[in-house]
């Protein structure tokens, strides 16, 4: 959230008298969403966002489960605050230190236990109540809120504040769709974020013109499986991803939409076609497929073969021959041989991607997998991630060595490292480091290409004077 929050400095906010909070964030793009809107919500009730722990009186970490390390780190970050806390604590002043997020959903009153310095535990389906739980947690009381609630959250949080929604420019991330019926056996993500759930088409139509109005120009639609997202339409009839993608493109002001994240099972023809209908449909799409070999897709319950993901993606570029795949990968699944192994990079060769996330499996508590025999080695993993990795890496390189020389349309977002630069995106996702005469932020602009870099790509740059 660093980034991204509307930053108060400690004079300021001291002056306003208004409390401080910490929102740090870990894993996928919905827990940033939800960082912003538990943000929005502690807003309403007094409290400002900084940048830094240091001044913070409320520190709230939004964590990830999908991986081991990713939640070892947490337990990490809360040893660090247990000394700033105590710190705070000699020099007669107090930090309250909250837990939210899938960790906070998988292991509850476990993390108070493991980390009493820890005030209050909220799981992803109750950040409504979060003002209620901080309240709680303030007169001293340890609040563990992990329910799953009966009542729709979305209904209960604070409308997006205009404000808040400026200050973190111009692209923003709505979800739309959360949790996951399908039980891939690696995955912690129906435990953790429960049965697949939509968001009506009114809720999803009132906050993208809500984004839109505060300046917002390019919208993520976001879900587990959001292409699983399904719901009535104003007419009364089911809608799916690529109606209501329709729907949203006729928001007037809003340029670019994208969606993420994607299961093969769930691209229907009409998601397809609008990929082929609507200019404002970015040609990018997240489309993982795990692995490349029958039987390890079978084990891992993808219920679809290499060959229909292969013939998938063909129907897909038929609709948009331009559009960039994007990928997740898992090596060192149990029981994956060689042979499985490389059929899997073979599935990444006959595809080609602009670009991929790769991660060795890692067991995970609860989940099918983790309870297999035939676990493989962690150096074979390690291994075979370097072999795919390095064969992702020369795919995404070539994908932007090909955009030199072309002139590509950038959707204009920050000022950029170096004085005189603006950063913005590709339709392909990639940041385009051009020069800030080209336009302001929010401007979609036309720029020539002149390179690539390792993960961006660098447009033509004003002429530099040379020196007098
Ligand atoms: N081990 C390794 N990678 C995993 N992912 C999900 N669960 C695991 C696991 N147990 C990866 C998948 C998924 C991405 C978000 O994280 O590739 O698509
Ligand atoms: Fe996890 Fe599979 Fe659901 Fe994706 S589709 S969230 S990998 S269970």
């Amino acid at each position: 959230m660093s980034e991204t929050a509307d930053i108060v400095t400690p004079d300021a906010a001291a002056e306003m008298n208004t409390r401080r909070v910490f929102v740090k964030t870990y894993g996928c793009q919905m827990n940033v969403y939800d960082s912003q809107r538990m943000a929005d919500a502690l807003g309403a009730d007094g409290y400002v966002e900084t940048a830094t722990p240091d001044d913070a009186d409320m520190v709230l970490l939004n964590t990830c489960h999908i991986r081991e390390k990713a939640a070892e780190k947490v337990y990490s970050e809360l040893g660090r605050l247990r000394n700033l806390r105590d710190r705070r604590r000699a020099a007669g002043s107090d930090l309250i230190i909250g837990v939210a997020g899938c960790v906070a959903q998988a292991e509850g009153e476990e993390i108070i236990r493991r980390a009493p310095v820890v005030d209050f535990v909220i799981g992803p389906q109750t950040y409504h109540r979060l003002p209620q739980v901080v309240g709680r947690a303030r007169d001293g009381e340890k609040v563990v809120e992990t329910d799953y609630a009966v009542e729709d959250k979305f209904e209960h949080l604070p409308a997006r504040d205009e404000r808040q929604v400026r200050s973190r420019g111009v692209t923003a991330f709505l979800t739309v769709q959360e949790g996951c019926d399908k039980f891939c056996t690696f995955c912690v993500v129906p435990y953790t974020r429960g049965a697949e759930v939509s968001r009506s088409v009114a809720q999803i139509v009132t906050e993208a013109r809500a984004l839109v109005a505060a300046g917002v120009r390019e919208i993520t639609l976001l879900g587990q499986n959001v292409n699983a997202w399904h719901g009535e339409g104003p007419d009364g009839s089911e809608w799916g991803l690529g109606r209501l993608l329709h729907k949203l493109a006729r928001i007037d002001g809003l340029a670019r939409l994208r969606y993420t994240t994607s299961h093969p099972r769930d691209m229907d023809d009409a998601l397809i076609a609008a990929h082929r209908d609507l200019d404002c449909l970015m040609p990018y799409l997240h489309l993982p497929v795990q692995a490349g070999s029958d039987r390890i897709l079978k084990a891992m319950n993808r219920r679809h073969t290499a060959d229909e993901y292969r013939k998938l993606i063909d129907r897909i570029r038929d609709a948009r021959p331009d559009i960039a795949l994007s990928g997740d990968f898992i090596v060192g699944f149990p029981g994956e041989t060689d042979a499985d192994f490389e059929d899997t990079m073979r599935l990444i060769r006959d595809v080609g991607y602009a670009q991929a996330f790769s991660f060795k499996y890692s067991p995970r508590p609860g989940t099918p997998g983790a309870d297999l025999g035939d676990q493989v080695a962690e150096p074979v993993k390690d291994a075979r991630l370097q072999r795919l990795q390095a064969l992702l890496l020369e795919q995404q390189a070539a994908f932007m060595t090909a955009l030199a020389g072309r002139t590509i349309s950038v959707l204009l977002e920050k000022p950029g490292r170096e004085q005189g630069q603006l950063v913005g995106r590709s339709p392909w996702l990639q940041p385009v480091v051009c020069d800030e005469t080209v336009g302001k932020i929010g401007d979609i602009v036309d720029v020539r290409i002149n390179r690539a870099s390792a993960n961006s790509l660098i447009a033509d740059q004003r002429e530099v004077e040379p020196p007098a």
